[in-house]
């Protein structure tokens, strides 16, 4: 019988994972709910991915074999349980697991008992008491509101002034509402950013390519912080070994320590790192596939993917081999030209069939047809991607598509991936943990 396999969520994410899925599988597939551009490969349907009993109920009416989740809100109001609660099989973590994201106060108090690298910090409910601490740590320093923040609750202060004001944003005026009920004040950190994905099964992962996200909206790595404007994602021969172990190291400690507390971590897990000159630090986890990392990493995964997941919800994954990937994967985002500040309303898109004739696929994110046309209408609209063997070629690939896609007041960055043009990540950190490169192999995770 055909399989049914449901990815809930309907961004440049999801369609990323069903193009994946439509390549590697002959199961029917849904979106929840799904875009215009998942329309041609899946079957959308229309409801509020936070509508996790009336998605559960569609599971079980539906006969879903796998249910895959995108976003962050359901898994943190519990649709993992709520599945589980009827049977079903559904990959991501439970809403105890998901708190490594939807909590980051809890995030980094499990850090510091686990002992896992990460930057200094304390957490505060109270304005005065918080700013008490930020006037005798001085700046630079970091403010983040606890809870989800569609990823504009954390803010990077480089004077004392902008982190009172980020303090009083957050917990006087309540711009985040429950979300900010707490904040994180942590200590800054320099380096490079990377984004790591690890598939887990609660005991074990395998680890995706690495991945670098470019959030802020401008080159130059200049302007507010948004969603993600682009992302490569790299073979893990390009990252140093040292920092490969080290990771390692991180990964197996976290799933010690939740399986530890009784909330085994199953899904994917995705530690934002930096690359400091002391080593490794994590500076947060996310508790799902990034967004737009995911549209790099599916165009240079293997097409075990499947497999990989049904491993990680049935707890089997220590018996399948490492991963294997392939060159470089890119993505430039096209986006309003008024994004993070304010939406588009709907403009009509041009060029879409042109962009895709030199191996370059583009993902659909904020797309919606009106009256028969397909139109831009959101923040952040397509994600171009392309992937080679080499970085450039990658990057030609996806710049070509945006090049030839157009709307009323599109915007792109020019400059995504080329800070990795040149040499291995980081090359100044010390290749400490070699011994572990024995280890991490044996184990299958590399
Ligand atoms: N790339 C940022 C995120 O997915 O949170």
């Amino acid at each position: 019988m055909t399989k049914k396999i449901l990815v809930i969520g309907g961004g440049g994410r999801e369609h990323a994972l069903l193009w994946k899925l439509r390549q590697t599988t002959g199961a029917k597939l849904y979106a929840g709910p799904g875009n215009p551009g998942i329309a041609g490969i899946a079957e959308n349907v229309a409801v509020d991915p936070g509508d996790v009993a009336w998605w559960a109920n569609f599971g079980v009416r539906h006969g879903i074999d796998l249910t895959i989740v995108g976003p962050d809100a359901p898994l943190s109001i519990g649709i993992v349980d709520a599945f589980h609660s009827r049977g079903l099989r559904i990959f991501g973590p439970t809403r105890a697991a998901a708190k490594l994201e939807w909590s980051k106060a809890f995030a980094k108090e499990f850090m510091a008992a686990e002992g896992i690298p990460t930057a200094a910090f304390r957490v505060f409910d109270e304005f005065e008491a918080a700013l008490r601490y930020v006037r005798r740590q001085g700046a630079p320093i970091v403010v983040k509101a606890s809870g989800l923040a569609l990823g504009k609750g954390v803010f990077v202060c480089a004077t004392q002034a902008e982190a009172e004001a980020a303090l009083r944003a957050i917990l006087v005026e309540g711009r985040f509402g429950e979300s900010g009920r707490e904040v994180v004040v942590e200590e800054f950190l320099d380096g490079p950013e990377l984004s790591v994905h690890a598939l887990c099964d609660g005991a074990t992962f395998r680890l995706l390519p690495f991945c670098r996200d470019y959030k802020r909206r401008n080159d130059g790595n200049q302007g507010p912080m948004t969603g993600g404007m682009g992302s490569v994602a790299l073979p893990a021969a390009r990252v140093l070994g040292d920092i490969r172990w080290q990771v390692v190291r991180i990964l197996d400690q976290t799933l010690a320590g939740m399986a530890k507390r009784g909330t085994p971590f199953v899904g994917c897990l995705y530690p934002g790192i930096k690359l400091t000159s002391k080593g490794v630090r994590v500076l947060e986890y996310n508790a799902r596939f990034g967004d737009p990392e995911t549209q790099s990493l599916v165009r240079v995964i293997g097409g075990e993917f499947p497999e990989l997941l049904e491993r990680c919800v049935e707890g089997t994954l220590a018996e399948a081999p490492p991963y294997p990937t392939t060159g470089f994967g890119a993505c430039v985002v096209i986006a309003a030209r008024a994004y993070p500040e304010s939406r588009t309303a709907a403009k009509r898109i041009f060029g879409l069939d042109a962009a895709v004739d030199n191996g370059a696929q583009v993902f659909h994110a904020g797309t919606r047809i009106v009256d028969g046309t397909l139109c831009a209408q959101g923040g952040r609209i397509l994600g171009a991607t392309g992937a080679a063997p080499k970085l450039e070629t990658a990057l030609d690939q996806a710049y070509h598509a945006a090049a030839r896609i157009h709307f009323d007041g599109h915007y792109y960055r020019r400059d995504i991936g080329a800070d990795l043009r040149v040499g291995t990540l980081c090359r100044a950190l010390r290749p400490s943990f070699f011994a572990r490169k024995k280890d991490a192999k044996a184990s299958g995770y590399l």
